[in-house]
């Protein structure tokens, strides 16, 4: 099948190479020279676990290709994928100016039928819109076109994206067309093998549920993060309390992970979106306000611990291993490490930061300064620090030389944003060894 994807960021991408893996012909529009130039030379923009092989076989075998000309993406596909970004306004709402741009770009240049599909995530209501708009480039053009729009929200998580398209939960699929909805199951054939995953539904319900499923995962981890905050407060272990909870299975134990914030491109954002929609039609969401800024608060919390161990801040060096907002990913958005080191710098502090591979990312966005020192290890980033906080659980980080690093850090002080180490062991190896909810830990 034809499928045409605008927008060559995460979703777009990721969405492309997979279709593309299972044999389709797929066509991805952007409208950034510099990407497109990249993309057919074979470079990969995002940092994501088997994606570099899964574009660079399928552009070879000419089934992946990349292109800056919406009218042949209009005319290349039947399904025509809109994965632009949608970034927050200021005021929290998703900016829809991307997506309604690509809808223009498709009513000027239809020719024939097209299935018009919503995968960024976009507020209830968006479908409409983007019909709107459609249909308004096509009055312009005096044109009578058949064309359906569909939502089919993206459940992917960053790290695990190729996995999560290719062995879904679900696939969402909001039509009011029964025979969209028919093209679309043989579309997504190839992902939905064992069992039926295809859940259509009506359009503003399938828009909703992305935010539904966003807003309670983030509910959970902030529930979670005010509980660690309450059992520091009454010399429970949070730890304990998580396994104690996570063994019901109505609760499960997934994403009730206490630590330094919830981050990304997508919590964050979707939260406050959710927040504004509700507000746009004169609901207050009390619980999703509350939500965010239990958040707020969590990312703050290591710099709270090092203030509680020193004082002043000021002339100390901290010693930074994570900066991605979570494992095997390079992105650095809403990262807790950010709220971090934007405070230690306030505070008149320097940074010593590692990361397995957002280091080109934060010299992106933070470029060269005296008070932040990218490291090429873990160990090189201890050295002459004060003290290590661990802010992103890379795997690397679990069992490291502990001997070692106890020698070189100036005062033997560990704060753990992620709870990945042992108290006691910790005490026992000599450390101040401060965690999210469990109480501080003296050597010995
Ligand atoms: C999330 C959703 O999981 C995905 O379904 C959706 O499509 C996009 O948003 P992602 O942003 O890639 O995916 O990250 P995720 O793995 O969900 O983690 C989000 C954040 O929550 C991370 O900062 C992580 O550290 C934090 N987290 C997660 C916790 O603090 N505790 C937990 O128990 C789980």
């Amino acid at each position: 099948m034809k499928v045409t994807i605008y927008g060559s960021g995460y979703v777009g991408l990721v969405t492309g190479a997979c279709l593309a893996e299972v044999g389709n012909e797929v066509l991805c529009v952007d409208i950034d020279p510099g990407k497109i130039e990249r993309l057919q030379r074979g470079e990969i923009p995002i940092y994501e676990p088997g994606l570099d092989r899964m574009v660079t076989e399928n552009s070879k075998a000419g089934r992946l290709r990349f292109t800056l000309d919406p009218a042949e993406g209009v005319a290349h596909g039947l399904f025509q994928f809109i994965a632009v970004g949608t970034p927050p306004d200021e005021d929290g709402s998703a900016d829809l100016q991307h997506v309604l741009a690509v809808a223009g770009a498709i009513g000027e240049q239809l020719q024939e039928y097209r299935i018009v599909i919503n995968k960024s995530t976009v507020p209830v209501g968006t479908a409409d819109r983007v019909r709107e708009r459609i249909e308004q480039a096509l009055a312009e053009r005096a044109a009578q076109i058949e064309f359906d729009v569909v939502s089919n929200p993206e459940f992917l998580k960053e790290g695990a994206a190729i996995s999560d398209f290719m062995r879904p939960d679900r696939i969402v699929v909001g039509t009011d067309n029964p025979r969209t909805a028919e093209l679309l199951r043989a579309l997504y054939a190839p992902f939905n093998r064992n069992h039926d995953r295809l859940l259509a539904m009506d359009i503003r319900s399938a828009e909703l549920t992305k935010y539904a499923a966003n807003a309670i995962l983030a509910t959970k981890i902030s529930f979670m993060n005010e509980l660690s905050n309450l059992a520091e407060r009454l010399g429970a272990d949070i730890e304990q309390v998580r396994v104690g909870i996570g063994s019901d299975p109505r609760i499960g134990y997934q994403f009730i992970y206490p630590g330094a914030g919830y981050g990304g491109s997508c919590f964050p954002k979707d939260v406050k979106a959710l927040e504004r929609t509700a507000r746009d039609c004169g609901y207050q969401a009390e619980l999703l306000t509350a939500v965010e800024n239990v958040n707020e608060r969590q990312k703050a919390i290591p710099l709270r611990k090092l203030e509680q161990h020193f004082g002043e801040l000021k002339g100390r060096t901290i010693a930074l291993w994570g900066l991605a907002f979570k494992p095997n990913t390079d992105d650095m958005r809403e990262a807790s490490s950010r709220v971090l080191m934007e405070a230690l710098w306030a505070a008149g502090a320097r940074v010593r930061a590692y990361d397995p591979v957002a280091m080109e990312e934060c010299n992106r966005i933070y470029g060269k300064r005296g008070d932040l020192i990218l490291c090429e290890s873990a160990m090189e980033a201890v050295q002459g620090a004060d003290a290590l906080v661990v802010i992103t659980e890379w795997k690397e980080f679990r069992s490291p030389d502990f001997f070692e690093i106890r020698e070189t850090l100036r005062q033997p002080v560990i704060v753990d944003g992620r709870n990945i180490y042992d108290p006691a062991q910790m005490a026992a190896l000599g450390y101040t060894y401060y965690s999210i909810g469990r109480g501080p830990r003296q050597p010995g």
